[in-house]
């Protein structure tokens, strides 16, 4: 057990529910494994309670916080700085102590430009396919753009709402990068393949043996299958695209360098190599329970 003293730095999340979440394990080891006196706390923020949570925060003199469900756009008026690519995409994740208050970020994108990176994927220049139009699947159409993705498919049950995605992310950046598409349309997507990011909740433990769609066809395109979600380990999205001849991979990554840019804002810090390999480690053990 490390030692807490008048010293001790708290982090720590604001969400809710925040009983799952895997945060304070990765914000702990790190802390541990670097020497750094702080601790990570979850925080239980009710809907609506954002505003008062990010004053309490500031009269506290928190160093850093993490932002999840339900509060990751609703926190934005209540900051006093942004970063770009967090204001174009309308969602922040990560608060740093600024000054006057807390400057916002979105490492949910930057961990996982990282995460693809260090996967041998980059998205300039790539031809991308996004499934979902939710909350994670905005996230990721605005990173593609700001990325440089050469083109955006958009698939949605509901095509209206990738369709809206779509305008918003293309007035974002002043180009026509991305388009809408109802899910069963995809045959209208050019021939070749593609990178697609699974960014649905469809296959989430427990329902482990479901997949957005079994469509064959979709699944010929696809060159890598990045999934978003983490539990199961392995998602039938995942299974699909590897039975295809394609390269899979699941969310942990993009978890673990969420987390890891994080914690590297708040501390100034450099997160080498074996460490992220060790908090990768760590997370697989805690998730292999939901397989
Ligand atoms: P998140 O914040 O995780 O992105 P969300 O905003 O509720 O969650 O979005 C969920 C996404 O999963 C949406 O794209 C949703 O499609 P609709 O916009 O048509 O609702 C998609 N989704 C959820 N259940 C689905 C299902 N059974 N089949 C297809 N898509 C589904």
């Amino acid at each position: 057990m490390r030692e807490i003293n008048g010293r001790t730095k708290v982090c720590g999340l604001l969400g809710y529910p925040v009983e799952h979440t895997l945060s304070p394990l990765i914000h702990n080891t790190l802390a541990q494994a670097l020497g750094v006196n702080l601790v990570y706390v979850p925080f239980c923020v009710e809907p609506g309670r954002i505003g008062e949570a990010v004053r309490g925060a500031c009269a506290l003199a928190l160093a850093g916080l993490n932002v999840t469900v339900p509060h990751k756009s609703e926190v934005i008026p209540y900051l006093t700085q942004i970063d770009p690519l967090a204001e174009k995409i309308g969602a922040v994740n990560t608060l740093v102590r600024c000054e006057d208050g807390f400057k916002g970020y979105n490492t949910d994108m930057t961990g996982l430009q990282q995460a693809m990176k260090e996967d041998g994927i980059e998205l300039a220049g790539e031809r991308v396919i996004v499934l979902g139009a939710g909350g994670a699947a905005r996230s990721v159409a605005f990173l593609c753009a700001y990325a440089g993705a050469s083109q955006v498919w958009m698939l949605n049950r509901t095509p209206q709402k990738a369709q809206e995605v779509a305008r918003e992310v293309n007035r974002a950046f002043g180009r026509e990068c991305i388009r809408g598409l109802a899910l069963s349309d995809h045959e209208k997507i050019p021939a070749g393949k593609y990178l697609a990011v699974q960014g649905t909740s469809v296959g989430l433990y427990p329902h482990s043996k479901d997949a957005v769609t079994e469509d064959a066809r979709l699944y010929e395109k696809i060159h890598t299958g990045y999934d978003l979600i983490y539990r199961p380990g392995e998602t039938r999205f995942m299974q699909l695209v590897r039975a295809h001849g394609g390269r899979a991979c699941n969310g942990l990554k993009m978890l673990a360098y969420q987390a890891i840019q994080a914690f590297a804002l708040w501390n100034d810090v450099c997160i080498e190599r074996p460490l992220a390999d060790h908090i990768l480690e760590k997370l697989k053990e805690e998730t292999r329970i939901h397989e």
